[in-house]
């Protein structure tokens, strides 16, 4: 009795997380970022791929039904391959979709696009900056990489920026069984392959089999930021960052 009392233990906790939608957007990132991210982005808002969380497409998908068609007969004479993908890869990359493009709406919707400076700024810069000071001072200061970033952006673009800031592509390491290395920004990843772009501009394909590979997303730390920012944060942070001139 006691053995199996042990293996329902270690049982239970395996069937609760393969339900668990949170799971299967995880499920669905990994296999989307490594099958689709290359053309569509990482983060699916688009690279030489449209972008897809503002595509009418998908906003219409329920459950994969239109992602599965585009992703299994492909758009070829437009760029893109057919995949042969299991009804369960599928549905967990639309979850992922779904729930990215829920998450910019909802941030959107804090973002008036069309107000003019004064209206945006309704936010306290003290509060901001204490916001900044335990949040965002581990990788920025406000006289270092975001210095005059307030002139750099129009004000609403700025809103933009604090929350979905681009440009920073991943950094891959690779060991080789040599024990050489290689650093550099990811220019492709998939199941097998990575290959990444030196300083020098050139560029080097490794197998994942072969070698020891890590890739760091410097823009991460934004992705779970985003997720925690209140109206009040995103208000406040705003205003600090405003006085950055
Ligand atoms: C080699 C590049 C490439 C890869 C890899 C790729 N796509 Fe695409 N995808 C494209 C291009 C280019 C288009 C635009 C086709 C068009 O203009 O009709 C597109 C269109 C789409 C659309 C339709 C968007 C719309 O609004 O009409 C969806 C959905 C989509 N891709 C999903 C995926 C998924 C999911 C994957 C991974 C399983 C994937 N794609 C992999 C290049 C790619
Ligand atoms: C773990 C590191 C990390 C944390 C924490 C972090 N950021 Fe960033 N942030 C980045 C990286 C990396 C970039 C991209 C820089 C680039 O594109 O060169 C970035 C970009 C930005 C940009 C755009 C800058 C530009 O010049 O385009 C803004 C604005 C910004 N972050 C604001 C914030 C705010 C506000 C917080 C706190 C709420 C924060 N960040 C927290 C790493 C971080």
């Amino acid at each position: 009795m006691l053995c199996c009392r042990a293996a329902l233990l270690i049982l239970l906790p395996a069937i609760a997380l393969a339900q668990d939608p949170a799971m299967n957007i995880v499920a669905g990132k990994s296999q989307f970022q490594q099958t689709c991210g290359f053309c569509h982005g990482p983060d699916a808002r688009g690279a030489s791929g449209p972008d897809l969380i503002r595509s009418t497409l998908v906003s219409h998908d329920v459950d994969g039904n239109l992602i599965g068609e585009v992703v299994r007969s492909g758009r070829p004479e437009k760029g893109m391959p057919a995949f042969q993908l299991s009804d369960t890869d599928i549905r967990n990359i639309a979850q992922f979709l779904h729930a990215e493009a829920s998450n910019a709406a909802s941030v959107a919707r804090r973002i008036p696009s069309e107000y003019p400076l004064e209206k945006l700024l309704v936010g306290n810069a003290a509060e901001g900056k204490a916001y900044f000071a335990s949040h965002c001072a581990s990788c920025h200061s406000p006289g270092g990489d975001l210095a005059h970033v307030a002139t750099k952006y129009k004000p609403f673009d700025l809103q933009t920026r604090i929350a979905f800031p681009s440009g920073a592509k991943p950094i891959v390491t690779v060991k080789d069984k040599a024990g050489k290395t290689w650093e550099g920004e990811q220019v492709y990843a998939d199941e097998f392959l990575v290959s990444l772009r030196e300083k020098d501009r050139s560029i080097h394909t490794f197998q994942r089999s072969a070698a020891q590979i890590t890739i760091k997303d410097p823009l991460a730390a934004h992705e779970q930021l985003m997720r925690g920012y209140s109206d009040k944060n995103l208000h406040d942070l705003f205003a600090y960052l405003e006085t950055f001139k």
